[in-house]
């Protein structure tokens, strides 16, 4: 996508944020540390190998450390900016700055996963069947997928309107997902799928940049090498 039409890459204050986080400098975020221990269970004694879609910052990978889960971690982002700062951290830390890929998650192609996170970003596709399957066709055999869930789908096409000026006339996807497609979804690529209410807003609506959320989590696990 061009830089300048792309959201990711309208706010300063974004990217330092995703910065900070990157090296462990802001607090963690209460999604990060939810979809970290309901991922736990899914990590045994050989550290599986982890996809964490729509990385921003690679923030996800502290969370994981933090909570002692021995992890292959790779970050996906598609914005070259975001991207940028996501290695710089790592760079920072001393981790491997190749850990952070520069891709899109409906392109994704090739690669071998054991575990995948999608965690604030399917709200902001035009669909979550894409990356969905694509990541599914990695060969992960656990998910933990954290969106903008409810009864049905509502798709929504806004002006985020909080970015810097010059940015605010673009427009973006701000959907809501049937919680029950998205199930049946993953149960269609061979997934048991639960869901799990959301420990930082519990079900109540949460304003994002304006818009309505209502956060809430899919757990979903198939037996190894499942779609690979
Ligand atoms: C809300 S942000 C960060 C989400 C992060 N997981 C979190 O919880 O803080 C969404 C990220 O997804 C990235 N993104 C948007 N579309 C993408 C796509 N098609 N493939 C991969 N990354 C994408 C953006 O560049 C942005 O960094």
């Amino acid at each position: 996508m061009r830089p300048e039409l792309n959201i990711w890459e309208g706010s300063a204050g974004l990217l330092n944020l995703l910065a900070a986080r990157g090296l462990n400098l802001a607090p963690e975020m209460d999604s990060a540390a939810q979809g970290a221990e309901l991922l736990a269970p899914f990590v045994g004694p050989k550290p599986p190998r982890l996809l964490d879609v729509g990385c921003g910052g690679g923030h996800f990978y502290h969370s994981l450390v933090k909570r002692g889960l021995n992890v292959d971690y790779y970050g996906l982002d598609s914005s070259p900016k975001v991207v940028a700062v996501a290695r710089n951290s790592f760079k920072t830390l001393g981790l491997d700055p190749g850990r952070i890929i520069l891709g899109t998650a409906e392109d994704l192609y090739g690669l071998k996963f054991d575990l995948g996170v999608v965690i604030n970003f399917l709200t902001f596709r035009p669909d979550f069947r894409e990356p969905l399957d694509r990541l599914s066709d990695l060969g992960i055999s656990a998910l933990v997928v954290r969106d903008n869930f409810g009864p049905k789908t509502e798709i929504t096409w806004a002006t985020d309107g909080y970015l810097d000026e010059g940015y605010n006339h673009l427009h973006g996807y701000w959907n809501r997902w049937s919680q029950d497609e998205a199930r049946e979804f993953l149960r269609s690529r061979g997934f048991t799928v639960r869901a799990e209410v959301d420990r930082r807003t519990k079900g109540a609506v949460e304003l994002v940049v304006g818009k309505p959320y209502y956060w809430s989590w899919l757990v979903a696990h198939r037996p190894p090498n499942l779609g690979a």
